[in-house]
């Protein structure tokens, strides 16, 4: 069981306090409702940007699924170990409320920085407050990923729960950038859901990671919520426990050409 820090503990009481003076726990419960019919049942939807259109749900991804994100996120990095040596820059596409890059700066000794780039006002001003309340030296900007500035050597990038919002298209193109980035020596961390229905680029995306060099994760973590994440959580109908998800890894050899990897087994930390 991972216990929850001090440092997350603190940022949590204050994006809680932050949410519920804007609305009720009831309308952050029904927000959240909301969003996960969304994420589990209408996900064509999250392409066309409704996952954030209301105050219900907005509050209820600041204050319940960025915080999973956090922890999810920061697990993954230190199982990974990608956070050493500690990257300069990481790149965040998608970054919505900031957690996944400001879970990884975390984890990084120095003054890593974190770019977040996002197509949604409301999430990049939620971005920069997280940012400041976590003490990462971050910047979030209102942009299309399509154009977002990828680093390359001693940089890393993370694109957590957003590659499946965009387009066919547009996540070829993403793809074919995040290699060229990896081949430039950054860093590559993706991450999704495990999905219970199907989830076809999933698999040519790991093909095309797995003959770069990286490897393909699927991660199990029980963790130790704060009283306010798992109350929401059962009074909303849903369990997370055990926090889940599955990711894509390329990671900068220090020397040489890259080295092959290959699909790890299931990890879980216990
Ligand atoms: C499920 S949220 C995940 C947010 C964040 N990465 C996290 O882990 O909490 C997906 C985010 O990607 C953003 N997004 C989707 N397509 C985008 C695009 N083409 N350019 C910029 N942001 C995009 C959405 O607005 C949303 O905030």
């Amino acid at each position: 069981m991972i216990p929850a820090d001090d440092l997350f503990r603190t940022w949590f009481a204050a994006v809680e306090s932050r949410q519920l003076s804007r609305l009720t726990f009831a309308e952050v419960r029904r927000g959240l409702q909301a969003l996960s019919v969304l994420y589990v049942e209408r996900p064509r939807g999250l392409a066309a940007g409704t996952a954030l259109d209301g105050a219900g749900k907005r509050a209820a991804f600041a204050l319940f699924y960025a915080p999973l994100h956090f922890l999810l996120v920061r697990e993954i990095v230190r199982a990974l170990g990608a956070a050493a040596p500690a990257p300069r820059l990481i790149a965040d596409l998608g970054c919505g409320t900031g957690t996944a890059g400001a879970a990884w700066a975390t984890e990084a000794a120095g003054g890593c920085q974190v770019s977040g780039v996002e197509r949604s006002g409301w999430a990049v001003d939620e971005a920069r407050w997280n940012y400041r309340l976590l003490g990462v030296r971050g910047r979030a900007i209102r942009g299309d990923i399509a154009k977002a500035v990828l680093p390359a050597r001693r940089g890393a990038i993370v694109a957590a729960f957003t590659v499946n919002e965009l387009d066919e298209e547009a996540r070829r193109r993403l793809l074919e950038r995040l290699l060229a980035a990896a081949r430039r020596r950054a860093r590559v961390l993706v991450i999704e859901p495990i999905a219970r229905r199907p989830f076809p680029w999933w698999d040519a995306w790991t093909g095309a990671f797995l003959a770069a060099g990286g490897r393909a994760d699927e991660w199990r973590f029980r963790v130790d919520l704060p009283d306010r994440l798992r109350l929401l959580d059962r009074a909303a109908g849903l369990d997370h426990r055990e926090l889940t998800g599955r990711s894509l890894w390329l990671d900068a050899p220090s020397g040489g050409a890259p080295g092959r990897g290959g699909p790890a087994p299931a990890h879980q930390v216990p």
